[in-house]
């Protein structure tokens, strides 16, 4: 019997108002259902934020050291259960095992790293322009974050967004993905286990045109952090903006790895499977494109299809497999078409290019891993995220080429670059326009408490993980104390 799951609102577990359930199956055998969740809507969604209203005064008034300590035990709970939570994540939405562990391991770190930031939450403290007069700013929490997450990353996400929320002083309404919404319960239950009180937080379970609008729309929300498509991004930028709410946008990617000629040749190859077909190319960090200079071309891309011809295709549990089903039939069928798209515009299909239905594979969702190369950079397998196991190589005369190609697409993620000159590699490091760059490592791997993120259609600015998300969760006040016992004007008096 699949399990029956909750939403989680105003301190009770409890049904959708519409009374109705939804069905979440395992990708890679969709004769198992994972569980049934409620359908929720606007309604719901009321009521969550109603509670998570009411209970922001209380929270933002705990000390930050306090807050910090439930999130270390969140982080405990979550070392116990690393297991049980990763064999979970992998029935729900697919990846092989050794991923769904390193998932909830980089839940884990944030965990820890927000226990830390309990004690630090700086501001500034500056000299005044005037005598006896001392000034500062500090960090306040800000009310009730709308957290909107997807199914790639179901633990990881999830905490990047919560954790801070919650340490900086936060309640929140937490709606994650419909093909994940499993993991994000146990999450939740975790995060009440560990002492978060009851009101604080509510996730809320459903499709993103019910409940997702209703928490962009909600007047009382005040933050938004939404990572998945940017087509989604900018609509609820622009709904959530005509509320004035903060909104922080984590979209699409596709991401390159440039190979120059004198790159240490292996490396850069165990650095493209990862790259391209860990998370079965699911991560908006996936490598899509391997931009490969012409001395080494037709050697590497041999290389690369050699290795690539051995991934192990299959249910994600089993040890032995490399690469996991992908997440659902639209997503298979997306794919597929782009795989179509790049044989009509002339690209070369070297490796894959179909469904892989056979055997033990017949009832999941995969896809074989599929190679072109011949890609040039206007076609739409060079431009567009497939998000999929699909990877696109190009060939560049020199370094200043393959910058150009790099950044001849509209995001903006994560890019690689595998040399041995130094100087190309800090050319990279400037010349790249994206919000992370490797040398010498694959374009997937960012940890907890460095900036993650990116520019162009990838991001509206802001930065998950590292110092920089805290700066989202908060919003700075700035005091000044006249202690000179007569009127000081700035500006005018000390001129
Ligand atoms: C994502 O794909 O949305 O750097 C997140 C990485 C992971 C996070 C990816 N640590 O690939």
């Amino acid at each position: 019997m699949a399990e029956k799951f909750q939403n989680f609102i105003a301190g009770k577990w409890c049904e959708a108002d519409s009374g109705e359930r939804f069905e979440n199956r395992n990708p890679a055998n969709w004769d198992e259902v994972i569980g049934t969740f409620p359908k929720s809507g606007k309604s719901d969604v009321e009521r969550a934020v109603k509670s998570a209203r009411a209970a922001f005064r209380k929270w933002s008034l705990t000390p930050a050291p306090v807050r910090g300590e439930i999130m270390k035990r969140a982080g405990d709970l979550m070392v116990e259960r690393k297991e049980e939570i990763a064999q979970l994540m992998t029935r729900e939405m697919g990846k092989v095992i050794d991923e769904t562990r390193g998932d909830t391991q980089e839940g884990i770190d944030t965990a820890f790293y927000a226990f830390g930031e309990g004690r630090r939450l700086f501001g500034h403290s500056v000299p005044s322009e005037l005598p006896n007069k001392t000034q500062w700013s500090y960090r306040r929490p800000i009310g009730v974050a709308g957290i909107i997450t997807p199914w790639n990353f179901p633990m990881a996400i999830p905490t990047w967004k919560i954790f801070p929320a919650i340490l900086s002083g936060n309640t929140v309404v937490f709606k994650p993905a419909s093909d994940t919404p499993a993991t994000a319960t146990k999450f939740i239950e975790l995060l009440l286990e560990a002492g978060v009180p009851e009101d604080v937080l509510n996730i809320v379970h459903g499709g993103g045109s019910s409940v997702g609008t209703a928490i962009v729309e909600h007047p009382d929300i005040d933050l938004i952090s939404f990572t998945g498509s940017s087509q989604v991004g900018r609509i609820i930028n622009s709904k959530a903006g005509a509320g004035l709410k903060r909104v922080s946008l984590e979209m699409g990617g596709k991401n390159a790895q440039l190979v120059m000629n004198d790159a240490n040749l292996e490396l850069a190859l165990d650095g493209v499977l990862w790259g391209a077909f860990g998370t079965t190319g699911q991560r908006c960090t996936a490598t899509s494109r391997l931009i490969v200079q012409e001395d080494v071309h037709d050697e590497f891309v041999e290389m690369v299809i050699e290795r690539a011809k051995q991934l192990k295709l299959g249910d994600g549990l089993d040890e032995s497999v490399d690469v996991g089903p992908v997440i659902n039939e639209g997503a298979r069928e997306k794919i597929h078409k782009y795989v179509q798209i790049g044989q009509e515009e002339g690209a070369t299909l070297k490796l894959g290019g179909n469904i892989a239905d056979d055997g033990d594979l017949a009832k999941g969702w995969f896809y074989q891993p599929t190679i072109f190369s011949d890609v040039t950079p206007e076609m739409r397998i060079a431009k567009e995220e497939i998000f999929g196991p699909v990877l696109s190589i190009l060939k560049v005369k020199d370094l200043q080429e393959g910058i150009e190609v790099m950044n001849n697409v509209e995001y903006g993620l994560s890019s690689s670059v595998y040399t041995q000159d130094i100087n190309a590699a800090f050319e990279g490091i400037r010349d790249i326009d994206c919000g992370i760059t490797y040398i010498n490592g694959p374009t997937i791997g960012a940890e907890c408490h460095m900036p993650f993120g990116g520019c162009k259609s990838t991001g509206n600015g802001h930065r998950e993980g590292g110092w920089e998300v805290y700066e989202f969760y908060t919003e700075t006040k700035t005091i000044y104390v006249d202690h000179s016992g007569r009127l000081q004007r700035a500006q005018i008096d000390n001129r």
